[in-house]
């Protein structure tokens, strides 16, 4: 028998909570001066009391958060090198600003859809701050075309779509919504920002493959899955425990224990290339030596092992199905930019585009 509605509601209210830590680790690194997000105060209770995040959130939330702005920017540009229009879905979004960064910036005009899916709790909240806000409305376009519904859970707009939903639902039925949103024939991005680490990998692997399954013969279809991975080791197994006091259980890592393997989420789904890099090895390869040189004097960290410890349980995994036949054979072809998607050195005021308007 199942547990009564509330009881289920109640067993999920720690992973909802961790879209505060996500956001407050967001607005710590914003106010160290190392993310520029003119929105994310909209989004946090009392933005402008709350203390800073220790050093390893800083620096991690914020090559996290610079790779991922890259990738999607890059991403872009591979959509306008074609002449294409883009969409982006993010699911498990919480209280994440992209949208409002892109709607800002020098790709404005290029997303014809984005849509953003979390638990009804999560988007009713987001739904009515955004309403609230004569800021965030801004993006939105005429006001009149701004609705909010389903009993106040979702928002929509002519390209800004809020939906509540719960991840681990059958696809069909959970994503109807979504899929319902989307132009078949528009190149789709979708985002996994620490989100697919809450769901079993047979889950997650549905959800994918449904959207896969979608653009099989229309579009390419790219990801962006952002998460902790190889928790088989000691520092795994704490970060795990700590998590599973907070009764939030990490089922989706448990096939990822290599950086090897990650890729093969997407390869798995016969995704035609997938890439993976360890926050670890962003922070040694792509970071700008200024932008690494001055996060570390302020959080004045002189010895880094722990940080090189933890970033190393992280990592970034992105990948792009391309559909078969005669009309996509070139973006297939090896030299091509869609199989060179690419993260690029992140951290200069050149990797900013993003971020500001
Ligand atoms: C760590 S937060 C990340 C939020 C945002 N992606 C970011 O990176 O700032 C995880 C989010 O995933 C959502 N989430 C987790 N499991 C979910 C599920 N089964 N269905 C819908 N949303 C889910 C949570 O509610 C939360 O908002």
């Amino acid at each position: 028998m199942f547990p009564p509605a509330s009881a289920r509601q109640d067993a999920d209210a720690p992973i909802r909570a961790t879209d505060s830590d996500a956001s407050l680790a967001r607005l710590s690194a914003v106010k160290k001066g190392y993310l520029t997000d003119p929105f994310i105060a909209h989004f946090v209770p009392r933005a402008q009391s709350q203390p800073s995040r220790p050093p390893l959130i800083n620096i991690g939330t914020t090559i996290r958060s610079e790779s991922i702005d890259d990738l999607v920017e890059s991403w872009m540009k591979l959509c306008i090198l074609e002449g294409l229009k883009c969409q982006i879905v993010s699911l498990g979004a919480g209280s994440d600003t992209r949208f409002w960064r892109i709607a800002t910036g020098s790709h404005k005009d290029l997303v014809v859809k984005y849509i953003e899916a979390d638990f009804a709790e999560v988007t009713a909240k987001k739904a009515m701050t955004v309403k609230k806000s004569s800021t965030l409305m801004a993006s939105l376009g005429d006001p009149s075309t701004v609705i909010i519904g389903g009993g106040g859970t979702t928002l929509s707009s002519p390209v800004y779509n809020l939906l509540p939903a719960d991840l681990r639902k059958p696809p069909a039925e959970g994503m109807q919504a979504v899929i319902e949103l989307l132009d078949k024939d528009v190149p789709t991005l979708l985002l996994f920002e620490c989100v697919l680490a809450y769901i079993s990998p047979e889950l997650s692997s549905a959800l994918i493959k449904h959207f896969a399954s979608y653009f099989r013969d229309s579009a390419p279809l790219a990801g962006i899955v952002y998460e902790m991975f190889g928790l088989e080791d000691s520092f795994g197994r704490v970060m795990k425990n700590n998590l599973k006091a907070r009764h939030v259980d990490l089922q989706g890592v448990a096939p990822y224990n290599t950086k090897a393997s990650l890729p093969q989420r997407f390869l798995s789904l016969e995704f035609t290339m997938a890439k993976a890099l360890t926050l670890f090895e962003i922070r040694r390869q792509y970071l700008s030596e200024e932008k690494s040189k001055s996060m570390s004097q302020v959080e004045m960290l002189d010895e880094v092992e722990e940080l090189d410890l933890v970033l190393s349980h992280y990592a970034i995994t992105w990948g792009i199905k391309i559909p078969e036949g005669e009309k996509f054979k070139s973006y297939r072809e090896a030299h091509s930019p869609w199989m060179n998607w690419e993260l690029h050195t992140i951290g200069s005021s050149k990797s900013e585009s993003i971020d500001s308007a």
